[in-house]
């Protein structure tokens, strides 16, 4: 069965270039961002990694802790880290699993065989810090992911979570959003949304970003 928002994210441990990984133990009560790469020593996947350890503040920020894997054994890991150091011009932060058995790649379907056998594709999981799914996406080896996106959607989830508001279209932090629809009690609309909300139909209840 595959993966589904709202599952438990399942549990491992693998090999990681920070040691062995418990997953649920080592993300604690934080949110986790896993992400696959098809292949060390590629070059769209030497950015991406580059990227992801300067976010690290952005990360922090919202509690999130960073974990990458590919499906090449941990001696490739340590090596590649050298040359991600070198060419993107900071250190991984953060561990990236060594997955040769594919132990984890086949727990969360991150092999598609139609498009590769051997790698894993591009793939994003958002884990709450209940253990539950919140976000996957899927991109192909081909393309480099948006982590700036990632964070917005994390940032969105958040929100959800925090103030019971949704985040319409094309949302970035600052903008307004949306009062969930099942969200009807006056006195808890009043106690939420201090600010007021403005009703353009009974369903889209437009409000300030809370907590700003
Ligand atoms: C890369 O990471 O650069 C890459 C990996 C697989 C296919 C194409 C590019």
């Amino acid at each position: 069965m595959s993966l589904k928002l709202g599952d438990i994210a399942p549990d491992f441990t693998q090999e990681s270039t920070e040691g062995p990984i418990h997953l649920h133990q080592w993300a604690g009560n934080s949110w986790v961002v896993l992400f696959s790469h098809p292949k060390d020593f590629t070059p769209v996947c030497t950015t991406e990694l580059g990227a992801v350890a300067k976010l690290k503040g952005e990360f922090d920020k919202r509690h999130v802790k960073a974990i990458g894997l590919s499906v090449d054994a941990l001696k490739d890991h340590k090596a590649w880290v050298g040359d991600i150091e070198e060419t993107q011009g900071t250190a991984i932060n953060f561990p990236l699993l060594a997955d040769s058995d594919r132990k984890v790649s086949n727990l969360y379907g991150m092999i598609h065989e139609n498009a590769n056998d051997t790698m894993t594709v591009r793939s994003v999981f958002v884990i709450d810090p209940n253990k539950k799914v919140r976000l996957m996406i899927t991109y192909p080896a081909s393309t480099g992911r948006n982590f700036d996106e990632i964070l917005r959607v994390i940032d969105s989830l958040q929100l959800t979570d925090n103030h019971k508001v949704a985040t319409p279209v094309n949302w970035k932090q600052g903008d307004d959003v949306i009062i969930v629809p099942a969200l009807q009690d006056p006195e808890e609309l009043k106690q939420r949304f201090p600010k007021g909300f403005k009703t353009v139909k009974p369903y889209l209840r437009i409000t300030p970003q809370p907590g700003r």
